[in-house]
């Protein structure tokens, strides 16, 4: 998607899918926070903030996240580090300022939101002591190059973080799941149908997709070290975190022994009117329910309704799968950590 389709995206994303992205901001503040008491080397001069990038921050969580465990490290109690947080789609930055505004205090005074591309970082060469990705980075078009600027930009001896989805059992789970609520919406029309004295439509609604198949992986830069070319084939879709690794590895600059991925895994608890909700919100499965046509039949309480409905049938189902309501939903993600190269290294 393009900038301006994340932008016209950004309130629906923020609604509903930071409850499931922001947990892993929170992984990668302690990530940092662990590193710096063990690691802190001293490479910045006295006086001088330590920095922390975050690429592609939509509505700002991690870069918040981020902020909240430096304050409560040693780092923030001398108040000395400051956090970036870029995004090239002006709709997402402006609900990161105000998420950010909103935090006031220590947090609106330590974070920067700007508009600006990953691929093209308005940043010195080596000026950030960590730079943070969460769900970010993986899903850009071309990223080899988005991963050369964070490289850029991350001083020597400074770390990476990088979330992406976790392919496996939980993709399965939440297919499984996704299946349940299309058979509740197909249920919630039939009722509806009968309500109405109308002859039940067919259904018209998506099977859920097949998982994406696994994008091409670069090859890893030779013994000889030479610098590798970029790999043709790295903007189809979202990348896994082994594959994010292999990238990595390729990077001019990056410690190769150093790259690793971290199972991150997270459990959502999503009431049924909740997922009701949020499937009211969809157009399309609200027009698959058939919302509009009970509205021209100019009945006010359509909504109430048909939320009352799936509500009651969303319980029978996932009760019927002997699972307990409301709905866990287990989100497995896997972060992605890499360290730069100390100058002379
Ligand atoms: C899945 S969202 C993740 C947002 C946020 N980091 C979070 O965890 O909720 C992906 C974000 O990447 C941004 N994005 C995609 N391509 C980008 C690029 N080339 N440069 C900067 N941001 C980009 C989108 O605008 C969107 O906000």
């Amino acid at each position: 998607m393009d900038a301006e389709a994340w932008s016209q995206h950004a309130p629906e994303y923020c609604k509903h899918a930071v409850s499931i992205t922001g947990k892993y901001g929170d992984y990668m503040g302690d990530a940092i926070v662990a590193e710096l008491s063990c690691h802190d080397d001293g490479a910045r001069g006295s006086g001088t903030p330590f920095r922390v990038l975050d690429i592609a921050c939509g509505r700002g969580d991690a870069a918040i996240s981020v902020a909240e465990r430096l304050i409560a490290s040693d780092l923030g109690q001398r108040g000395t580090f400051q956090v970036d947080a870029i995004d090239f789609a002006p709709g997402m930055v402006a609900m990161a300022k105000d998420m950010v505004a909103s935090r006031g205090g220590t947090i609106a005074a330590a974070i920067t939101c700007t508009v600006a591309d990953a691929k093209a970082l308005p940043f010195d060469d080596g000026s950030m002591d960590a730079v943070v990705s969460n769900f970010g980075i993986f899903l850009v078009p071309g990223r080899f190059a988005a991963w050369e600027e964070a490289l850029r930009v991350l001083r020597g001896g400074g770390f990476i973080y990088a979330s992406a989805f976790a392919p496996g059992r939980d993709v399965g789970s939440a297919l499984s799941f996704h299946k349940t609520l299309l058979d509740t919406v197909t249920a919630v029309r039939a009722e509806l149908a009968v309500e109405m004295g109308s002859a039940a439509a067919p259904v018209m609604v998506a099977a859920p997709a097949a998982a994406a198949p696994a994008a091409a992986v670069p090859a890893v830069v030779g013994a000889s070290g030479a610098a590798p070319a970029p790999p043709a084939e790295l903007n189809a879709m979202a990348a896994t975190a082994d594959q994010l690794a292999e990238e990595l590895r390729s990077v001019r600059g990056v410690e190769g022994a150093s790259v690793r991925v971290v199972d991150c895994r997270s459990t959502i608890v999503i009431s049924c009117g909740a997922v009701a909700d949020v499937t009211l919100d969809n157009p399309s499965l609200r027009a698959a329910i058939g919302l509009a046509l009970i509205r021209s039949a100019a009945d006010a309480s359509a909504d109430a309704r048909v939320r009352s409905k799936m509500v009651t049938l969303l319980l029978a189902a996932t009760a019927a799968r002997n699972e307990r309501a409301p709905v866990f939903f287990n989100a497995a993600a896997n972060l992605v950590i890499a360290r730069k190269l100390r100058p002379g290294a």
